[in-house]
């Protein structure tokens, strides 16, 4: 029996070592923690149970089968973050550089499957030279079989990956395909070809951090969600979005203990300029309606013209999705519109909430926006809004102009509650603009043109630069004061939380794509 026992640990003992000490020093030195280090780091202490940590590889190529690693390059299995079920995979870049092989594969298949089955998250740390060279096509076919699962998975529980080394080719489709993908500044990246092929194929120079680095995909290409400054601060960020997550679709997200007081916030009667044209920090409005520093902003340097977020509201968890007149004066665009329809799409499919603010001028103009497809791509937030079932508030607090106002969660695309601050101006367009229309004859025969511009414009802000207009009708629920905002919303969702929705029978719809 020892020695049976003996053999055991020593296979063990194997398996913890990875690729070796030598190679574990390389990771270090590269300031990445290894594959077991981010498992430790991110789950309660204790309780990481593994899965399949003496699977092996079954290549013989290349003289593989004398290269044999417990765990083959991934550690898979399941514990608990502050005392909630999740899956795990990591992958080890100390064996085979983290590369994909069939076991590989097949590893993380397995508790993808048991993430489904238990209604738990699956959390994917990607460090990998991609797919296992000296397997071919069977690690392509591992991904494949990733991949599939990933859509299986999409939309019954939250998937979240962190990019924390190298992640290329077929390898990216995995993360792209779960619902947050993180990236480690400095020593993650992501590309579908990496610069040597770019080089030959567009005669580009470029570097693999210019090229996928985490500021790459978090200001350009929007393929980073959340990026952070090192491995520990990746998996803390990790770990903090998951506490505004359900388990699973079948769930609500968890609520912290909060007792109501009088919830009136003062400080939010001051943030709008008295001159409508001058900009605002949205985040001010939106920090002067939730808990105290809950809000966890998503997509943050990305299409900085609209926010989406999570945040508590009286300790419930909300998705905040806001106009920024900071940032080209807060228009949608395609990026705003696209990052905007992908949270509502994330939120509607795990009972989170959602609260938009709105201060909206329109729709950007121009060739260039019009040439790269702003209409399907606004019609995705449309559509994403349109669908979602899940309780809906809007607060428009000034601008709400033309087709965007429509788009932003208004009352006929099925929002339940709307409000608007005293400062709304709920109308077809800006004062000046629409005076230059349907007065043009007026003005251009006028003696003064420039007098008369400036007292049609007078004449329709007056009429239609406020929220009355849209409130006679019912399209707005209440004019109320912003330092009533909170409360309002409080009580408003609280009344909204057994909502049921009933949409007509359909495999599933179609949104412009
Ligand atoms: N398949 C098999 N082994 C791989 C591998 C792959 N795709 N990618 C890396 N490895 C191995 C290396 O042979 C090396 O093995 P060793 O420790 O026995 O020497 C180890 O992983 C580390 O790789 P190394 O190249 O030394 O690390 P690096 O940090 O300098 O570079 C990469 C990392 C990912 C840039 C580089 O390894 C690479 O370009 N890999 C191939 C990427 C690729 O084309 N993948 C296939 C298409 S998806």
């Amino acid at each position: 029996m020892e020695d049976k026992i003996n053999l055991l640990n020593e296979k063990k003992a194997l398996a913890l070592l990875g690729g070796g000490a030598k190679r574990i020093e390389k990771q270090h030195h590269k300031k990445k923690l290894t594959a077991r280090e981010r498992i430790n780091y991110l789950m309660d202490e204790g309780s990481f149970e593994e899965i399949g940590m003496l699977v092996t590889h079954r290549t013989s190529d290349f003289g593989m089968e004398k290269e044999i690693y417990f765990g083959d390059g991934v550690i898979t299995g399941y514990g608990t973050i502050n005392g909630r079920l999740v899956y795990i995979f990591a992958q080890d870049f100390t064996v085979f550089g983290g590369a994909l092989s069939e076991t590989h594969a097949e590893k993380i298949c397995k508790v993808m499957e048991m993430a489904v089955k238990m209604g738990a998250p699956m959390i994917g740390l990607n460090d990998s030279g991609g797919a296992r060279i000296q397997e071919g096509v069977r690690s392509l076919g591992g991904y494949a079989d990733i991949f599939y699962r990933n859509v299986q998975a999409s939309g019954v529980i939250p998937q979240i990956s962190a990019i924390m080394g190298p992640c290329a080719g077929g390898a990216v489709y995995s993360p792209a395909m779960t619902d947050f993908t993180m990236m480690v500044e400095g020593s993650s990246y992501m590309f579908v070809t990496g610069p040597n092929v770019v080089k030959t194929v567009t005669n580009e120079t470029v570097t693999s951090e210019e090229l996928g680095g985490a500021e790459a995909h978090s200001t350009k290409s929007g393929v980073a969600h959340i990026t952070s400054v090192n491995d520990v601060e990746c998996l803390e960020d990790l770990k903090r979005l998951l506490g505004y997550l359900p388990q699973s679709n079948k769930e609500i997200p968890l609520s912290l203990p909060y007792v109501l007081g009088e919830e009136i916030r003062m400080k939010l009667a001051t943030i709008i300029p008295e001159n409508a044209n001058k900009p605002y920090d949205m985040h001010d409005v939106i920090s002067g309606i939730i808990d105290e520093d809950s809000f966890f902003e998503i997509h943050k340097n990305y299409a900085e013209n609209i926010i989406v977020g999570f945040a508590r509201l009286a300790g419930r968890s909300i998705g905040v999705i806001a106009n920024q007149p900071l940032y080209l004066a807060g228009v949608l665009d395609v990026k705003s519109s696209k990052k905007a329809a992908r949270f509502t799409r994330f939120c509607d499919c795990f009972n989170i909430p959602l609260l938009v603010l709105v201060d909206v001028p329109g729709f950007l103009p121009g060739t260039d926006q019009e040439w790269e497809g702003i209409i399907v791509h606004g019609a995705k937030l449309l559509y994403a809004l349109s669908e979602a079932t899940v309780p809906r508030i809007t607060v428009i607090t000034r601008k709400a102009y033309g087709g965007a106002y429509d788009v932003m969660n208004s009352k006929h695309i099925g929002a339940d509650l709307n409000y608007a601050w005293p400062t709304a101006e709920i109308a077809v367009m800006g004062a000046k603009g629409a005076s230059e229309i349907i007065f043009k004859k007026e003005i251009s025969e006028a003696e003064d043109p420039a007098a008369k511009l400036l007292e049609k414009e007078t004449e329709y802000a007056d009429l239609f630069a406020n929220p009355y207009n849209a409130t006679q009708r019912g399209f707005i629920d209440e004019v109320i004061l912003p330092q009533d905002t909170r409360r309002k919303l409080i009580k408003g969702f609280r009344m909204l939380e057994n909502k049921v929705s009933v949409t007509p029978i359909r495999k599933h719809g179609n949104i412009p794509l």
